[in-house]
């Protein structure tokens, strides 16, 4: 009999060598955890599809992020839902609005915590789109869109956003946004664009938790097809050109060549977006008792570490700072 030489089991057959030639791992320093203000209500609202995830009304917004900090979470991403929409989302940049309000409440308290947030119309439109529509094209017009998101980041930024992150897929969003961040003076104000965004089915709790369904049309005329690679580096390299300090990817988990290719491929900080619908599929499951949850979660987002995420968004971000 030839016995191998080579034994890969060598390295595995105890807990401090298996530890000591670990490649990746979950720090809770790498997570952003999203939270969803709403301004219509007074108590926190459960979202059914996200069981574990909530609304939070505005005044409750200061409070959450003390929660989160004290978890040992540096950083929220923030989505607001508005009392008004319109067809052009005008709400978003209108003074005073939702999230002008929470990420001051945010920053007066918690100033270690980063504020991230989230740059798009669709939860201000009464339509859903992520801008004002060409109803003949039957899609976004692109361009009014851009005016209307590069106000809406300077807004943010002069709340006191640490990060602004558009996620409407538009041409030219990331040179919009950040020459106007640098015309206002907000120089020094982050860009963690959505650089590769899929037109996926994996968000739909997220439509139900921020309101932003969409009523006619969809989003596949501005989201990137699920078939393509090649495509998302194009859209980064452009994002990159254009200013963008963070690329995200999104969703992350049926994405994760994608993840790779734009870590091995352009060396940048990578974000993974680890959506709704990877969420509710895992809780899901967990429920029913068929998988183990813990295990489960620690696995998915693990994965994403080693396709080459630097940072993850994800739902599950406060059950992971209670394991780690
Ligand atoms: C809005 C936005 C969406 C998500 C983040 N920002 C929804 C969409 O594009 O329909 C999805 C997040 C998730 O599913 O967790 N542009
Ligand atoms: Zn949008």
């Amino acid at each position: 009999m030839n016995y191998p030489i080579t034994r890969p089991r060598r390295l595995r057959q105890n807990k401090v060598i298996r530890e000591m030639v670990k490649e990746f791992s979950l720090d809770i320093k790498d997570l952003i955890c999203p939270i969803f203000i709403d301004e219509t209500i007074e108590t926190r609202v459960p979202v059914k599809s996200m069981p574990g995830v909530e609304r939070i009304p505005l005044k409750d917004v200061g409070e959450e992020a003390d929660i989160i900090e004290s978890m040992g979470i540096p950083a929220v991403i923030l989505f607001g839902i508005p009392s008004r929409k319109d067809d052009t989302g005008s709400e978003a940049c209108a003074p005073g609005n939702v999230i002008e309000t929470a990420v001051k409440a945010i920053k007066k308290k918690n100033r270690d915590l980063l504020v991230i947030t989230d740059v798009c119309l669709c939860e201000y439109t009464t339509h859903g789109h992520c801008g004002p529509l060409d109803m003949e094209k039957e899609t976004v017009n692109n361009d009014e869109t851009l005016d209307l998101i590069a106000r809406v980041a300077v807004n943010h930024a002069k709340a006191g956003a640490d990060i602004v992150a558009p996620s409407g897929m538009m041409d030219g969003m990331v040179n919009a946004i950040r020459s106007e961040l640098d015309f206002f003076g907000y120089k020094d104000t982050i860009l963690m664009s959505y650089a590769a965004k899929y037109a996926s089915s994996m968000y739909g709790p997220f439509r139900d938790a921020a309101d932003s369904g969409f009523s006619m049309f969809d989003r596949q005329t501005y989201q990137m097809d699920a078939a393509n690679s090649d495509e998302a580096m194009r859209e980064v390299r452009m994002d990159i050109e254009e200013g963008a300090d963070i690329i995200m990817v999104k969703p992350a988990l049926s994405y994760l060549d994608i993840i790779y290719r734009v870590k091995s491929e352009f060396r940048v900080p990578v974000a993974a977006y680890n959506v709704s619908g990877e969420y509710a599929m895992i809780k899901a499951a967990a429920s029913n008792g068929w998988l183990d949850e813990n295990k489960v979660v620690r696995e998915t987002l693990l994965s994403m570490k080693r396709a080459g995420a630097d940072m993850i968004i994800t739902y599950f971000a406060k059950d992971l700072a209670k394991m780690l």
